[in-house]
């Protein structure tokens, strides 16, 4: 039992009010105690935080960053640095000063400049990220006011955003930077805002173009003197430090944070058991999902001498309570004082602390914690151990050191601490003359991600020689632990660096770090190949070192003369340089708008997201920080562990005996209709898929309700057969929906009549959403005539509203849906959140409480599904010079256990998948497999992203065949003139052409182009590649019907307007773009017009936000609205012109007139009979092209997006800076899934991909240094408002420019090696799949298994 009366008093500050907690639960987290605490802390404040968000409570994203202030008792100085509020275990807190978002500024008191700028800069979409932006930008400042372009990149490596691409978030921080930035048009020689009077600048004439979203002049300046000041009290507190023992009692954990060392070391004896959380960044994830229990936690954070660090004469002493980031100041502070060769291991080190995960982690993550832990990716270790770093332990016994190698590393007894020991410090001795220290990591992406595999070297050559004194070698990520691979360096002492110790080390090395077929992790060659790999570039770069030597020491060392030693030839250089982190640059061009334009008018203007200042202050609101209702109860759902089986019993018995435990519901509970057939809300019977919902608990709390969830008890029946893979799927003929087919000429006939057929396979692996607001929803059941009110992140409220009525066998009419903004939907919040909606009513039903049902990362990436993975087999016939005559595509898509949206993106698909070519004779097969996944789902771009990459593998691999590079077949089959497309859609592709000039214009590809070649003939371990790719997009759903909108339009008596309309607010910014086209239809400014929120009470029946075409159809609807409100003031306004908005609206309303109307747009006419295989399933196109370069290492896998131009068709954009936003991030999203997002299945059919930490979307790091975008000048579309396109899905295509260019660099690869070039296309280009292709004489020394003789740790599912 908790028990207050005992514990201490836990005393820290938040946003300079003082908390004082004795009732403080030692098991929470800060981000906990923020959000939901509800202490009445004075007699007006409650710290009620929801600033500060949940996204992944693992500290993998930074959604949760604050910054925390604490006086360093070393430094004597208050030091400030950013934590990922998840993780803070809320005790640690003691006399520190936390502030949050809500702290910086806000909307009602003063803005602070980093909200300002992010807000204005149109940083924020949906601003689930922005507060966390902001804390992590904020901090920075706190310590560096004017910070450098690195800095800023490093402070925000560990902020994660889904939706705008980074390059807004980095321009709104880079305002603060010293450097200067006035013109980021690099290459071309000439300033982007300087184009002389007979320039024509590709994209039209001089003063229609703008390159500028948003005015920096208007930016208040930063004012260090207006931050909150460090508490007096604390800073009292922490210079006469309490020296007693505190002690905070939880139900079921206790802190104690001792005061002393002798304190500690005395509890350590007490309770040799008790870790010491210092962290918390090792032991908070495994407590939460590797389920670890700890009754007592022991708190070091008090102790000084923890914190000590000493330099002495061999080396550098660093206490085990330092922080990671303290660590690298350390190290980077020795480093400029000593010379060179005494810091290789310091260098090392340091180059590891820079991308070891993001900054707020690197400041909570200790030395002692990270070497402690034992990580088998451990980072830090692998260096430790090879450079005879020693642990300095201490006990109340005495004092002691061990060694950091490998038996400490491996965990043995003898070589380990003792329970009632800690470690004090880590002694890391200097380097030495003629010894070299390296380190090396390869990961999915560059920064703040774990690594694959890592490794540390060190060599110490006898003096004035190359032969070998002393080697250590260890790595990471091969083993269960950090593996030093002593037997092989034993044997090469006093061998000779060369070639010849190479390939011996090699062979040795492969036998002594083996690696099972099965190993966890998986990627098992890969890792071979980087244990060989990684020793390569120790091997080069220490050649390189001796090279320097020599000269330095030419006459003395004669061993080393040039007769005998290896050198580096010029072409191999390429291997010792790691990829830069850099911070991208780039221009936005858009169309300006006419000069005549009335300045009231708002519409074509980059206007800033309506709600940008409150997600960029905390105060906008996302489903989860609606406050407490009353009698609220809490959610959690149990899912089947198992793919395919009979439920043969659910016993919720012991999960009832737990407090707090209310109810829970099954799929008897259930009052109307439990989903549909094969497609149920809750399992009966039988279970299709590990994730599928079972049942669910309600408690009084959300901890106890998931803890619940393991208690009940389910016993299976295993079922035959289970199928994960499209493969299994085929051969079991298990679909989903009938076969789609679209054929034009005669396919057959033309295959008899082509020069070449070249037939081919494409595997795109699937994705996730990755929306930073998890599903969450919040019911109310009202008293009266059984109302409910739902509060829900959804896309699609009417579907909510239906499936919930449906589910409660009640009216719709009784149901409301309310959606405020959602943190991000990518189409994975069209169909689930009424599966979650309805579970979470039959709950309020049963209970008679408010339910509120907020998934936790693992769980809603295990039950929602993604981007269907699609497995495509290609023919292609084709004359020698090109031009393709006939193709035959059939794609197959892991539908996953139930049909979803699998058939419309079947659909979808196969009509897309021409993409921007003309080829006479064509066959389209497309079919969605049924398999024991969990359900996959509509997605952003609907089927085109995957299945366009098959038809641009096909041009690629004929490219390949005819020796000529891919940008001229892509040219020779383009639509040149108006046509059809094959389903007999007449259009015509000017603007197609249009775009793919002026980007290979803009992007100078051809010279470019020839730039790559001279790169690669120079460069053998590194290549560039270079890819244009075309797009037309086709927009809308193939059904008028789901092309109508409503909105509902009412003028108040003071003039204020409020705007409803059927379109939800996911960040793509439909709200501001309604506002300006009510703006512009009503004549007045956008600040007397407000929408408050979506509701199915307002306008009813609506569709999906979905297909791009949310503001379209719903602009029309609203704009309708105003139109006929205007037309009834026209009398009153022709009667009194000199009259204000204000007298007019009085006056109708003194004469009776309506200031109410409702708007419809009934719809763009669409449809397709796929019995005849012809249409016109879509309104309108979105053209665009993208150019991007990249550079890969060869030895690694890794690649560095260098240069990336897009050019799009919008039309006439109603908003530049959101379209822009939404072409940005829809292109970094796209980037994701062609190259480092990858989800990983068990053979068992578990997704192992359940947090940031597996699954990697793309970091601030991953963005293109030079990233352009460009709206084509305005051509006309008369069918859409105003002229404008829906452009939220097309970029998303674009980001496989990024694909084709790592394999046009891997294809250069091949070529110089002499190895076929057409190697099977699988995205995601992962470093993994990179490096294989990039076969050498290390891919062919690494053992390889018979697949048959061990069960892989993961199964391919596309
Ligand atoms: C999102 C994320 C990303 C990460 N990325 C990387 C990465 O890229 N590379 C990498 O190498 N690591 C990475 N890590 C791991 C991170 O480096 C370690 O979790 C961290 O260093 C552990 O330190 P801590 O202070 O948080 O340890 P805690 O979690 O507080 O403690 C861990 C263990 O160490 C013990 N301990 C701590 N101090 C002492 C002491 N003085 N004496 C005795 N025992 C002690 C504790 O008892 C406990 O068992 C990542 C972690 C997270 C959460
Ligand atoms: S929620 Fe804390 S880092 Fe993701
Ligand atoms: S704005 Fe960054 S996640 Fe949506």
């Amino acid at each position: 039992m908790r028990c207050a009366s005992r514990s201490d008093e836990l005393v820290f500050f938040v946003n300079g009010r003082k908390v004082m907690e004795r009732n403080v639960d030692p098991e929470g987290t800060l981000l906990t105690f923020l959000r939901k605490n509800w202490t009445l802390l004075s007699k007006s404040w409650l710290l009620r935080l929801t600033g500060t968000k949940y996204a992944c409570g693992r500290g993998g994203c930074g959604a949760c960053t604050v910054m925390v202030s604490k006086h360093d008792p070393v430094s004597r100085k208050i030091r400030h640095f950013s934590v990922t509020a998840c993780l803070m275990p809320i005790c640690s807190l003691y006399g520190a000063a936390v502030t949050t978002v809500e702290g910086v500024g806000s909307i009602k008191t003063r803005l602070h400049p980093v909200q300002e700028r992010i807000a204005k800069s149109h940083g924020t979409q949906c601003g689930f990220c922005t507060p966390g932006m902001v804390m992590s930008m904020y901090t920075l400042l706190r310590n560096h006011p004017q910070p450098s372009e690195e800095q800023l990149t490093e402070a925000l490596g560990g902020n994660l955003c889904r939706c705008t691409g980074y390059r807004p978030i980095l321009e709104s921080g880079r305002t603060f930077c010293m450097e200067s930035n006035s013109c980021q048009q690099k290459g071309t020689g000439k300033c982007c805002l300087d184009w002389g009077e007979n320039d024509s600048s590709p994209l039209g004439k001089k003063n229609e173009i703008c390159t500028k979203l948003f005015a920096k002049e208007e930016f208040q300046s930063l004012d260090p003197t207006q931050e909150l000041i460090f508490p007096p009290e604390l800073l009292r507190m922490a210079e006469n430090p309490e020296k007693r023992t505190l002690t905070f009692y939880g139900e079921r954990v206790t802190w104690i944070s001792p005061g002393t060392l002798k304190d500690l070391l005395e509890l350590k004896v007490k309770h040799p058991e008790a870790p010491l959380v210092v962290g918390n960044t090792s032991l908070g994830p495994a407590m939460k999902s590797q389920r670890q229990f700890h009754p007592v936690l022991l708190s070091p954070a008090r102790i000084s001498e923890l914190s000590m660090v000493t330099k002495t004469s061999d080396g550098l002493t660093i206490g085990a309570g330092c922080s990671l980031a303290q660590m690298q100041d350390i190290l980077a502070e020795r480093i400029a004082e000593l010379p060179e060769e005494k810091t290789q291991t310091y260098q090392a080190l340091l180059k590891h602390l820079r991308s070891l995960a993001g900054q707020q982690i690197r400041n909570m993550a200790s030395l002692g914690g990270h070497v402690i832990s034992r990580h088998c990716c451990s980072d830090l270790n692998p260096v430790l151990a090879v450079s005879n770093a020693t642990l300095n332990l201490i006990s109340a016994e005495g004092t002691r050191q061990i060694p950091l190698n490998e038996h400490f590393l491996a965990g043995l007894a003898s070589a380990d601490l003792k329970p009632e020991e800690i470690l004090e410090s880590v002694h890391i001795p200097h380097s030495q003359k003629w010894e070299f220290v390296s380190a090396f990591r390869q990961a999915q992406c560059q920064q703040n991600a774990l690594p694959h595999v890592n490794a540390g070297m060190r060599v110490l050559l006898k003096e004035g020689t190359d032969s070998i004194e002393d080697l250590s070698i260890a790595y990471g990520g091969v083993g269960a632990a950090t593996i030093s691979a002593h037997r092989s360096c034993q044997q090469l002492l006093g061998r000779r660096w060369n070639e010849l110790m190479l390939d011996e080390a090699c062979r040795l090395l492969l036998d002594e770090v083996s690696l099972p077929g099965s190993a966890p992790g998986g990627r098992v060659e890969f890792k071979r190949t980087l244990v060989v790999s990684f020793l390569f570039k120790f091997y080069l770069e220490v050649l390189q070192e001796l090279k320097k030597l020599v000269k330095l020491f030419s006459v003395a060392v004669g061993a080393l003369d040039s007769r005998h030693r290896s050198e580096v030839s010029d072409q191999f250089l390429s291997a010792l340089e790691d990829f830069p982190v850099t911070i991208p640059q780039g221009v936005q061009t858009y169309q300006n708008v006419d000069p005549h334009q009335p300045l009231q008018d708002p519409v074509g203007r980059p206007i800033m997201h309506l709600s940008a200042l409150k997600h960029a202050t905390g105060e906008a609101m996302f489903c989860d920080d609606i406050p407490v209702v009353d009698k609220e109860l809490f959610m959690a759902l149990v899912t089947s562990s198992r793919a395919h089986a009979k439920i043969i019993s659910i016993d919720v018995s012991k999960a009832l005996e737990l407090p707090e435990v209310v109810d829970v519901i099954t799929a008897e509970d259930i009052p109307g209709t439990n989903g549909a057939e094969g497609d149920k809300l809750l399992a009966v019977e039988e279970v299709t898929c590990v994730g599928q919902i079972i049942c669910a608990v309600v408690a009084e709390t959300d901890v106890q309700a998931k803890r619940a969830t393991e208690k009940i008890e389910i016993t299976y029946e295993d079922l035959e057969p289970v199928i994960f893979t499209i493969k299994d799927a085929i051969k079991h003929n298990s679909f989903l929906c009938p076969e789609k087919k679209l054929e034009q000429g005669n396919v057959e006939e033309a295959f008899e009549k082509v020069d070449q057929i070249i037939e081919g396979e494409v595997h795109v692996g699937g994705q996730e959403h990755f929306y930073m607001e998890t599903q969450r929803v919040l019911v109310i059941p009202k008293t009266e005539d059984k109302e409910l009110d739902i509060y829900v992140s959804t896309q699609d409220p009417a579907h909510v509203q239906k499936t919930v009525s449906s589910t409660l066998n009640i009216p719709i009419n009784r149901i409301t849906c309310h959606v405020k903004r959602v943190g991000g939907g990518f189409g994975g919040k069209v169909g689930k959140p009424a599966v979650f909606g309805a579970i979470a009513a039959v709950g309020a039903i049963k209970t008679g409480h408010p339910i509120r049902l907020v998934l936790d990362r693992e769980d809603d990436m295990l039950i929602t599904g993604g981007r269907h993975p699609l497995f495509g087999k290609y023919k292609v016939g084709f004359t020698n010079n090109g031009r393709i005559k006939a193709l035959d595509i059939e794609c197959y898509i892991n539908g996953g256990c139930t049909l979803d949206d699998s058939e419309l993106v079947t659909e979808f698909l196969i009509l897309k998948l021409e993409n921007a070519y003309k080829i006479r004779n064509l066959r389209f097969r497309g079919r969605a497999c049924m398999t024991n996944l969990p359900s996959n789902t509509a997605f952003r771009g609907f089927g085109f992203p995957q299945g366009a990459l098959v038809t641009e593998s096909c041009i690629t691999a004929v490219a390949a065949k005819c020796g000529l590079p891919p940008e001229k077949i892509r040219e020779k089959n383009m639509y040149k003139t108006v046509d059809k497309t094959i389903y007999k859609q007449a259009f015509n592709p000017e603007t197609l052409i249009r775009c793919w000039n002026e980007c290979l214009d803009k992007s100078s590809f051809h010279s470019r182009r020839m730039q790559v070649e001279e790169f690669n003939k120079k460069n053998y371990w590194k290549k560039k590649g270079i890819a244009i790719i075309p797009m037309k997009f086709s927009v809308g759903f193939a059904a008028t019907s789901y092309h109508q909108a409503a909105a509902l339009v009412h003028i108040y008596t003071d003039g204020s307007v409020l705007v409803t309309h059927g379109g939800n607010e996911l960040g793509q910014g439909i709200h501001t773009k309604m506002l300006q086209v009510a703006s512009r239809e009503l004549k007045i400014p956008m600040s007397c017009i407000h929408i408050s929120e979506t509701s199915t009470a307002t306008v009813p029946n609506t569709i999906a936000t979905a297909a791009s075409v949310g503001a379209d159809v719903n602009g029309r609807a609203v704009q309708n609205a105003c139109q006929i409100l205007l037309k009834r003031l026209e009398p009153i306004i022709k009667k009194h012109p000199e009259g204000t908005w204000e007298n007019w609206i009085e006056a109708a309303f003194e004469q009776r007139i309506s200031l109410s109307a409702t708007g419809y747009f009934r719809g763009y006419k669409a449809f397709m009979d796929w019995e005849k295989g012809v249409g016109d399933p879509f309104p309108y196109y979105v053209y665009g092209a993208a150019c991007s370069e990249v550079e890969i290492d060869c030895l690694t896998g890794a690649h560095k997006k260098i240069r990336t131009d897009i050019i799009m068709d919008a039309c006439c954009s109603l908003n530049p800076a959101i379209d822009i936003g939404q072409i940005e991030g829809s292109f970094i999203q796209g980037m994701g899934l062609y190259t480092t997002e990858e989800l990983k299945y068990s053979p068992e059919g578990i997704l192992y991909s359940r947090s940031p930490d597996e699954y990697k979307i793309p970091t601030i790091t991953d963005v293109p240094e030079e990233f352009n975008v460009s709206l084509l000048p305005s051509s006309q579309t008369p069918l859409t408002i105003y002229s404008s396109k829906g452009l939220g899905e097309s970029g998303m295509f674009l980001g496989s420019s990024v694909f084709f260019a790592i394999a046009d660099a891997v294809a250069t690869v091949r070529r110089e090696r002499d190895i076929a070039e057409d190697f099977m296309v699988q995205s995601p280009a992962t470093p993994e799949r990179v490096r294989m292709a990039c076969a050498d004489r290390f891919t062919k020394m690494i053992p390889r298994d018979d697949p048959e003789t061990f069960k892989p740790w993961s199964i391919p599912i596309a």
